[in-house]
Order: structure tokens, then C-alpha cells, then sequence
């Protein structure tokens, strides 16, 4: 299986500061030692609660923020080191559709040259531009009357598909999806998402899909990594991980998800308590410990390392083996 994208080792600290003129330094830790590779035609999933690092991954890939350390390589193109030539060429290839429409959409425009930015840029002629547009438009359903309106005069429905058709207008391989559906009512979250899958098998394309949803992810993803403060805690085939979950984490995530899945029911309940730490000042040893009901002595001072439990099973606690989670078949 290839790798289309690979990160090794990749670590984001953003600088904050405060105190009197902000002569005060804090540091971030908002991707800390990721490392995790999406094979090409896959969908693979990130979730993780608020603040875990999945929007700050999702940014790094197409360098949109520069790394703190490590590396990252898009199709073989080592994107942290690449010319400013190699990197647009690499960015071509990619799309991302972010949560918000209205930011992949310039609201002085129609949507008609919101689509048709990127294929200026790349330098396609007037005519073809056009035609390409509307033939994207097709695609996500967006009905050309549509075409020459402003973003403000579409549905929340109609702005995802025309960001989606922006993202894909120049026949990219890889696209980002960063909690694409959050921001729209039910009833249309389906259609987008069917809309995504329909999108995948016609152009073969390879999917980073972020979310919150779980029902959403187990649906969509072949693997999901799970997150935690910075940290890729746990990384697994979707039918694994939603069968026998190896991290307290993961277990948690789950058992919040609605609706609850049935073959949880008999599980021993793993509820987190409290809200996760400072970004600023993780926890030592596992940065789950403080909200971890199974912690002991070990986990507050050693940091569990990413092991592989089998076919890719990737978990990183110190008690997997003797903890009794409950997750006997
Ligand atoms: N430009 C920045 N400067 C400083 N801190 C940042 C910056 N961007 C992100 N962060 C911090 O990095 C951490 C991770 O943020 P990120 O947006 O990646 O989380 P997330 O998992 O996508 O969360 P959410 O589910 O809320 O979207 C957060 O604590 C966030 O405040
Ligand atoms: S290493 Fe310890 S604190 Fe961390 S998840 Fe495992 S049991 Fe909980
Ligand atoms: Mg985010």
C-alpha cells in the first residue's frame, strides 16, 4: 500500500505571549511526536475532543503553518524543505474544505470566480476556466442559476458545495476535510457526505477527514487516528477500533458518542472526568493520567510510548495487557 502522505515525528509548538509587553513566552504544545502516514484511496479519520491538534495536522500537510520539527512528505515531496515552486505544484494536488464555508469563499465575488481563483492562478485560459467550472458544478449538484450569486444568497448546504467544488476544481488527489458537515443542519449533512463518497470512488481520491462525529466517522473512514492534547494516542482499521478499543481514551470517546453502540452496553463505563489540561503545561508521563480512572504511579511520570499491538494497532498506554477494559470478544 502506498503512502500519499507521510508524517514522521512532526511537532507544533505555537508561541503565545503574555505578561507585562508580552515579554512572556508560552509555548503550545499542539502536535507533540506525530507520527502517521494515509495511504493513497483511503479515507482516514482524525478525532479527538476540542484542542487536540486536528485542524493544526490538517494545516501542516499543505504547509499553511511550518512545522516546529519533523517531517512531512506529500507523494515523496518533502513539503517542510520544498522551494516555493515545488510546494505550489504539491498544494495543486491537494484541497481543503474547512468547517466554515464562508472561509474558502471571498464574499466581494460570485461564486462562479470563487471556483475559478484557483485555475487562474494555475494559469488555465479564460474559456477553459469556465467550462471547468461549470462542469465542478455539476458534480457537487449546484445548479449553474447559483454560479453568479454571492456567497451570502446560498443556503449553508449550497456554500459547502461550492467550497467542496473549489477544493476539487483542480482535479486534486488528496483532500482535507476538516469537520466539513459541523456547521449544517442534519438533513444536509447526508447529502454532503454522500455527496464526498460519490466524489471518492469517481476520482479515486484520498481523504483526510476530520470530525467530531463518530457515527460520521465510522461511516466514512477506513482508519481513524484518536488525539489527545497533541498526542496520537491510538491509530486503527475502523471496524478494530470500534470492536476492541485499546486506549482508555478511545473507550471514553466512544461511550460518549450517540447513539450508543449496543455492543458497548456491557462494558465496563469509562467516563472522563474534568476538561483536558493546559496546552501550555501538559502533564507529565501520559497526558491522560489526571483523567484517567486507571492511572497508576507509572503513567504519572513516564510518557507510554506508540506500540503496535498487531496489523497496524497502534496504542500508546502502559496498562494495555492488564487492564480489564471489558473489551473481550
Ligand atoms: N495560531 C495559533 N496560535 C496559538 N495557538 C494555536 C494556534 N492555532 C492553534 N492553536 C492552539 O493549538 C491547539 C490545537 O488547536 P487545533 O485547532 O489544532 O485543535 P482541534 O483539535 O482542531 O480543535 P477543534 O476540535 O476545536 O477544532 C489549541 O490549544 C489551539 O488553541
Ligand atoms: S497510560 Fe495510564 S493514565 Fe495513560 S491512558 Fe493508560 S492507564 Fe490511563
Ligand atoms: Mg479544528
Amino acid at each position: 500500500m502506498e503512502a500519499l502522505v507521510e508524517l514522521e515525528r512532526v511537532k507544533k509548538h505555537f508561541v503565545i505571549r503574555d505578561g507585562i509587553l508580552g515579554r512572556r513566552r508560552r509555548f503550545v504544545h499542539a502536535v507533540d511526536d506525530v507520527s502517521l502516514s494515509i495511504v493513497r484511496g483511503e479515507t482516514f479519520g482524525i478525532v479527538g475532543e476540542s484542542g487536540s491538534g486536528k485542524t493544526t495536522i490538517a494545516r501542516i500537510i499543505p504547509r499553511l503553518v511550518n512545522v516546529t520539527s519533523g517531517s512531512v512528505k506529500f507523494s515523496g515531496i518533502d513539503i517542510c524543505r520544498a522551494s516555493g515552486r515545488e510546494l505550489m505544484l504539491a498544494r495543486r494536488r491537494m484541497g481543503i474544505v474547512f468547517q466554515d464555508p464562508a472561509s474558502s469563499l471571498n464574499p466581494r465575488v460570485t461564486v462562479a470566480a470563487s471556483i475559478q481563483r484557483p485555475l487562474q492562478l494555475a494559469g488555465l485560459p479564460a474559456k477553459e476556466a469556465r467550462d471547468r467550472v461549470r462542469e465542478v458544478a455539476e458534480l457537487v449538484n449546484l445548479g449553474t442559476e447559483v454560479l453568479d450569486k454571492f456567497p451570502h444568497e446560498l443556503s449553508g448546504g449550497q456554500q459547502q458545495r461550492a467550497s467542496i467544488a473549489r477544493a476539487i476544481v483542480l482535479r486534486p488527489e488528496f483532500v482535507i476535510l476538516d469537520e466539513p458537515t459541523s456547521a449544517l443542519d442534519v438533513s444536509v449533512q447526508a447529502q454532503v457526505l454522500n455527496l464526498l463518497l460519490d466524489l471518492q470512488q469517481r476520482f479515486s481520491l484520498t481523504y483526510l477527514f476530520i470530525s467530531h462525529n463518530l457515527p460520521v466517522v465510522r461511516y466514512l473512514c477506513d482508519r481513524i487516528a484518536v488525539m489527545y492534547l497533541g498526542k496520537l494516542v491510538e491509530l486503527a482499521s475502523t471496524g478494530v477500533l470500534y470492536r476492541e478499543p485499546l486506549h482508555p481514551y478511545s473507550l471514553a470517546l466512544l461511550m460518549a458518542a450517540p447513539p450508543p453502540d449496543p455492543k458497548m452496553r456491557n462494558r465496563r463505563r469509562f467516563i472522563l472526568t474534568g476538561d483536558p489540561p493546559s496546552l501550555t503545561n501538559p502533564p507529565q508521563g501520559c497526558r491522560l493520567h489526571p483523567r484517567c480512572q486507571f492511572a497508576v504511579e507509572r503513567c504519572r511520570v513516564e510518557e507510554p510510548e506508540l506500540r503496535d499491538y498487531g496489523s497496524g494497532h497502534l496504542a500508546a498506554c502502559h496498562r494495555i495487557g492488564d487492564l480489564d477494559l471489558g473489551f473481550a470478544m
